[in-house]
């Protein structure tokens, strides 16, 4: 989704905007602009496209001064053109404003604003917002923070929002349904729409929650509610390292964060896993812990790759904890008005934190009164704050717009909480033990299973072309086809669908010829001997088949054209490294395609609008 950025101290402003909105630029987006304020007044630049185009438009001619706001756009309200792309300026040149959200009631305000002569030139819901500010500021002559507080008052919608002025000297920010963060820097600030571009100045941040406005001046900062209560917010500091957010030598965010996975998935697990002991300490539940280990029935809520990781969680607690477990889309949850009662716990799963429609199911859970718990990436995020408690997933952050070691160290977490919640229930000591070992050792699986990349990269130059993917797999895997499909699709762009391997009968063997590549996973667990059938049902049919099976396994060597034969674990364990070569081989065949791997075509990284 879009991305802001804000300066305002004694450098120039230029150069810190335009590396911090490369830095957002994973967050998706299809035009940029930046707006400073130097000694000739206000000064805009926009341009459709990327922000390297932008770098360029200014390269020449560097726009001087100390205060600046910059921006990338995800079109919602008019296409990706220079003239809808931010900042938007106001008629009297004044201020200039970036927006990430939607205005809902533009259309009434527009109408208003119109009638009295203030003329439109762009598609954008966010002009409306600017005229408003300047009809405020013409009318009752406020500061310019007080006027930007009164026009949100009147504004219906989400919105996290910057604004800069060649009269005030101020940076102006205020957050509903959009995430910000104020950087706090020696003698200078910074606003940023996460964590990405502050990092490498500061890491003092105070996080704005809905509601909230700060107004920023060269020597502090106040911040209140849109309603004009002043407020004293807590400083926190940033756990993000300047590598974290970087490349490091690879040609992608995707393939840095797939390698990456043997120590993210060891970060999840510090100070947790205790198999020695053996026992899982979660602090972050602790206080609540009663509660959760007596739920009649637990319900997960997520999006996307959190949604796929939710399912194996299903399958986890059902089967250590004997809870009943409902997993739903959160877009779902939260509209069709789910029956919560006593006794119920909502789990959340979000790699950003930010995504509306799970922070609805959030909202919608408490205000059922239900424990709701958040499983989150991003630390200081809007969900892991309105949570009533939770586990940080500390994957690091996550850049590439596909979800990759989040939907490992996701899986991880529900693996702990779900053995957490066997404890004095299903297993005995010795089995705990064994089960905590077995997890323990993943990281260094996952690594050997990283190191048949070159196998991967080779496989997947043979299906490049292809038009059409299925994936099928059975039990714990299940979810796994799922996010196999999905992590194809999203960045190649190639069809590609995930059904539970049984499902196939019913429906799409309809599909199934020579052109039709299938994806089996096939581990020798519980559900092996069924997932062979199936294999067998689509060799009868010319399909060709991929299948994902343990080392040593050579019994599908002559049904299959690839197999890929990787460590052998636990079932329960086994989406944490069946999902690997999948997502190598999305990738390969992604970049054999010339796909923009962290930026694919009309995806953000975080979904903070419905
Ligand atoms: C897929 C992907 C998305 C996200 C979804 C939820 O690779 O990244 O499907 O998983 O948008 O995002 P979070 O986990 O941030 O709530």
């Amino acid at each position: 989704m879009c991305g802001i950025v804000g300066y305002i101290g004694s450098q120039q402003a230029e150069s810190i905007l335009l590396t911090g909105l490369k830095r957002l630029e994973y967050r998706g987006y299809d035009s940029a602009g930046l707006a400073i304020v130097g000694d000739d007044g206000l000064v805009v630049e926009k341009r459709k496209g990327k922000v390297d185009e932008l770098r360029s438009a200014v390269d020449g001619q560097p726009l001087l001064g100390t205060l600046g706001i910059c921006h990338t756009r995800w079109a919602t309200h008019g296409p990706p053109t220079d003239a809808n792309a931010h900042p938007h300026t106001s008629v009297s040149g004044d201020f200039a404003l970036v927006h990430n959200g939607i205005i809902e009631n533009h259309g009434v305000i527009r109408k208003r604003l119109k009638e009295k002569g203030y003329e439109f030139v762009s598609d954008t819901d966010t002009e409306v917002l600017v005229h408003l500010i300047e009809d405020i500021r013409r009318e009752t002559d406020l500061s310019l923070g007080e006027a930007v507080r009164q026009a949100l008052t009147q504004v219906v919608g989400t919105y996290g929002i910057a604004v800069v002025s060649s009269v005030d000297d101020q940076l102006i920010a205020a957050r509903k349904g959009s995430p910000l963060i104020l950087g706090i820097g020696d003698g200078e600030y910074f606003i940023g729409s996460d964590a990405a571009p502050l990092v490498e100045h500061t890491r003092q941040v105070v996080y704005l929650s809905d509601g909230e406005i700060v107004t920023v001046n060269r020597n502090g900062y106040e911040v209140k509610t849109i309603d004009n209560v002043p407020l004293e917010k807590e400083v926190h500091e940033l756990e993000w390292d300047l590598s974290e957010i970087e490349k490091s030598g690879y040609d992608h965010f995707m393939l840095k964060e797939i390698m990456e996975q043997p120590e993210s998935l060891s970060d999840s697990m510090r100070g947790r896993l205790l198999p020695d002991d053996p026992r899982v300490v979660l602090g972050g539940l602790y206080n609540h812990w009663d509660q959760i280990v007596d739920a009649d029935r637990i319900i997960i809520a997520a999006c996307g790759t959190s949604w796929h990781s939710a399912l194996v969680g299903e399958y986890l607690i059902e089967s250590f904890a004997r809870i009943p477990v409902e997993v739903e889309y959160a877009s779902e949850f939260r509209y069709r008005n789910p029956i919560l009662r006593d006794g119920d716990v909502v789990i959340v799963i979000s790699q950003s934190g930010e995504t509306a429609d799970t922070l609805a199911a959030v909202r919608e859970a408490r205000k059922n009164g239900v424990l709701c718990l958040g499983i989150c990436n991003v630390v200081g995020s809007t969900i892991a704050r309105e949570t009533d408690a939770g586990v940080y997933l500390h994957a690091g952050p996550e850049i590439g717009v596909a979800s990759t070691k989040a939907f490992t160290a996701q899986v991880t977490v529900l693996a702990m909480i779900a053995l957490k919640l066997a404890e004095n229930r299903t297993l005995s000591t010795a089995e705990m033990a064994h089960n905590l070992h077995a997890l323990a050792s993943i990281p260094d699986k996952v690594d050997e299973v990283l190191g048949m990349n070159d196998e991967i990269r080779e496989m997947a130059s043979v299906y490049r072309y292809a038009s059409n993917f299925l994936y099928l797999g059975r039990g714990y895997n299940f979810p796994v086809a799922l996010e196999g499909a999905l992590k194809l699709k999203e960045i190649s762009y190639i069809h590609a669908e995930g059904y539970p391997a049984a499902e196939m009968k019913h429906g799409p063997i309809a599909l199934i010829d020579r052109f039709m590549p299938v994806v089996f996973i096939a581990m020798k667990d519980s559900t092996y001997d069924k997932v062979v059938s199936n294999i067998e049902e689509v060799v009868a049919r010319d399909g060709s088949v991929i299948a994902i099976t343990d080392e040593g396994n050579g019994e599908l060597d002559k049904l299959c054209e690839y197999v890929l034969r990787i460590p052998k674990t636990e079932e329960f364990l086994s989406p944490l490294l069946t999902v690997v070569p999948l997502q190598l081989l999305s990738y390969h065949i992604a970049v054999m395609r010339g796909c923009h791997v962290d930026q694919p075509r009309n995806l953000a990284k975080s979904v903070t609008v419905e």
